[in-house]
């Protein structure tokens, strides 16, 4: 069983309501039950923080490294675009972490084409709406079935 953590930067909370032309109509809470879901069948446990703040995510992280967890998906929202704090602490738990994101940041203003977590994530899936998430996971799974044989999906 691996230990993967989901991690959702400030706004995220609104998903549903916040811009739906955008950002679609799923709640966090619909994403989350499918991403646990999701890990849970494949016999892995998934926890979540969503936070506003970013010293409660640098705390998650940092708390993901004295927990020993294997891996963190992360949509670092406006964050992404700001946040060499949230960057080092990914860094210095060294967690092979996924970056997601609900939209197409390239394709999006110049301000949010930056990213400071892309040159150090495993990948980066951005612009599938809800399905970026999934798609994360799935990387992982996917990435665990080549490591570890006793992995079931
Ligand atoms: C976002 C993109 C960010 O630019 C924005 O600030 C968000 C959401 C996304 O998932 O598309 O809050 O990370």
């Amino acid at each position: 069983m691996a230990k993967i953590v989901l991690l959702n930067g400030p706004n995220l909370n609104l998903l549903g309501q916040r811009e739906p032309e955008l950002y679609g109509s799923h709640s966090l809470a619909d994403i989350v039950a499918l991403m646990q879901g999701f890990a849970s069948d494949c016999g892995h446990q998934l926890t979540h923080l969503q936070s506003n703040a970013e010293h409660d995510l640098v705390d998650a992280v940092q708390q993901a490294g004295a927990d020993g967890v294997d891996y963190i998906i992360i949509n670092p929202a406006a964050f992404t675009h700001t946040s060499i704090v949230l960057r080092d602490a990914l860094l210095a738990v060294a967690i092979p972490f996924v970056e997601v994101h609900l939209t197409n940041i390239q394709a999006r203003e110049d301000f949010r084409q930056q990213s400071y977590f892309s040159d150090v994530a495993m990948g980066v899936v951005s612009g599938f709406g809800a399905d970026s998430y999934l798609l994360g996971l799935q990387a992982i799974i996917n990435n665990l079935d080549i490591t570890d044989n006793s992995s079931s999906c």
